[in-house]
């Protein structure tokens, strides 16, 4: 009888191992966050062209993200995990066309991609190494047609003026998740709309509404730049 039971016990334990979830990555989601290059420029700090030339009049991938589920986000997890620019060498031209850097002087993305590695990707460590992280993201971007959809909506990048609710919803019904917008203002005091955050699950695989509605955008008046 005894023998019976510490079996089933040990069964049970057995089963444990390959059913429990997996480790818990130390962060809740994350955000996919995709910049309008209009806004970006139209803002007091300059913008400068990459050396590779003027990015698409499209929304460029700013980062993968981790977060908590409270709204704050850890960052610079593991300094002795530097960006290494020979582990993506194979995803570099992609890079260059689907997460361009704005920043001046001119360049060609690497300290971009490096910064977003060292401060986000290194809190992210144990569900991707470095060549996944941006691998991950490039994918991630890849299942959004962001400007399509909005475009399809009306919602167009003609300086223009456009509702936070429309732009919202146009994304959902398109997408089936909320996400974040984010805004800045041009040297007029234009808000302008200038990042789509989409949270994405711990794995970095589904995309599922974002846990915490903080879009930083007034309701209206929403200015969609020209690039
Ligand atoms: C948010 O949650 C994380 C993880 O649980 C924790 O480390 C952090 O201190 C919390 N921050 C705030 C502002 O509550």
């Amino acid at each position: 009888m005894v023998a019976k039971v510490w079996f089933m016990l040990k069964l049970l334990m057995f089963q444990g191992l390959f059913t429990s979830p997996p480790p818990d990555p130390g962060f809740d989601f994350f955000y996919l966050a995709l910049q309008w290059p209009g806004a970006y420029c139209d803002t007091k700090r300059a913008c400068c062209y990459p050396t590779t030339g003027k990015p698409a009049a499209d929304f460029g991938i700013h980062g993968l993200w981790p977060n908590y589920n409270n709204g704050s986000y850890p960052s610079n997890c593991d300094p002795s995990n530097e960006f290494d620019p020979s582990e993506i060498s194979d995803l570099v031209s992609t890079l260059q066309t689907k997460w361009p850097t704005l920043s001046c002087p001119s360049n060609e993305g690497y300290k971009f991609w490096e910064h977003e590695w060292e401060k986000h990707g290194t809190c992210s460590e144990s569900v991707m190494d470095q060549h996944g992280y941006f691998e991950k993201t490039l994918a991630l971007r890849d299942r959004i047609n962001l400007l399509q959809i909005l475009t399809d909506a009306g919602i167009k990048p003609n300086d223009e003026f456009y509702k936070l609710k429309h732009i919202k919803k146009a994304i959902k019904r398109a997408t089936g998740v909320i996400p974040v917008v984010n805004c800045n203002k041009d040297p007029e005091k234009n808000s302008q709309l200038h990042e789509i955050l989409f949270c994405v699950d711990k794995s970095a695989t589904e995309f599922i509404d974002c846990p915490m509605p903080t879009d930083r955008c007034p309701y209206s008046r929403i200015q969609f730049a020209k690039f």
